[in-house]
């Protein structure tokens, strides 16, 4: 079973996602954890984010995994806490929307999923384009909504700094416009999705609603 969640930044596709495919026995397949390794790759390598060319060799060459619990693993290495620090942060969106680096990124997630399916499983697949481009075909399809305004406020909250709720506003707003008005695979909620707009909504209340339009979906 393929299940495709996108959404904006901040929104709960990951917390979501992990928790689907801890509950469903899927495969956790976080794809902006792979824009994000390759960002931090090609920082530590020098090379300019807006360098396409660079840019996407670096994405067909690298060695991107996953550990057990979906961890990206670069060139073997755990990625994970370098991925999400303030520079990566910072120039993923720029690097994500080299058509180059989309290209080699999106066929590494359908291997992923390829071979999860064939093992009789399948992914929880959250990012940006896995219900239009990534996953066109995914029995299930989520757009995860929720305001500028909460999502700022959830993220200081988790990181204990509610004084940074207005930043994190602003550099919502940031990334939200350079997702979505990209040429290249825009963020974009495509017709056939369920719409979830978790404001109101607890984790578990989330969890819950989506795990039983799952088990509606799932393929016989
Ligand atoms: O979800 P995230 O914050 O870890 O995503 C990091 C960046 O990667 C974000 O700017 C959007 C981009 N991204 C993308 O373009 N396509 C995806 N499928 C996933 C993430």
């Amino acid at each position: 079973m393929i299940i495709a969640i996108d959404g904006p930044a901040a929104s709960g596709k990951s917390t979501l996602a992990r928790a689907l495919a801890a509950r469903l026995e899927l495969t956790f397949l976080d794809t902006g954890a792979m824009y994000r390794a390759v960002t931090l790759a090609a920082l530590q390598r020098g090379l300019a984010p807006s360098d396409e060319g660079a840019c996407t060799a670096l994405a067909v060459g690298l060695a991107l995994g996953f550990d057990a619990e979906g961890r990206v693993l670069i060139e073997g290495e755990a990625g994970e806490p370098a991925i999400r620090g303030a520079e990566v942060t910072a120039h993923v969106s720029e690097v994500a929307a080299h058509s180059g680096v989309r290209r080699a990124l999106v066929g590494a997630q359908r291997t992923v999923a390829a071979e999860a399916v064939a093992a009789g499983g399948g992914v929880v697949a959250e990012g940006r384009d896995t219900t239009s481009v990534v996953f066109p075909a995914a029995d299930l399809k989520i757009f995860l909504l929720a305001s500028p305004a909460v999502r700022a406020m959830r993220r200081a909250q988790e990181e204990g700094r509610p004084e940074l709720t207005s930043a994190y506003e602003a550099d919502l707003a940031r990334r939200d416009a350079h997702d979505s008005q990209r040429s290249d695979s825009p963020l974009l909620e495509v017709e056939d999705a369920v719409r979830v707009d978790t404001d109101t909504l607890s984790a578990e209340a989330v969890l819950d609603h989506v795990a039983t339009l799952a088990a509606v979906r799932r393929p016989v």
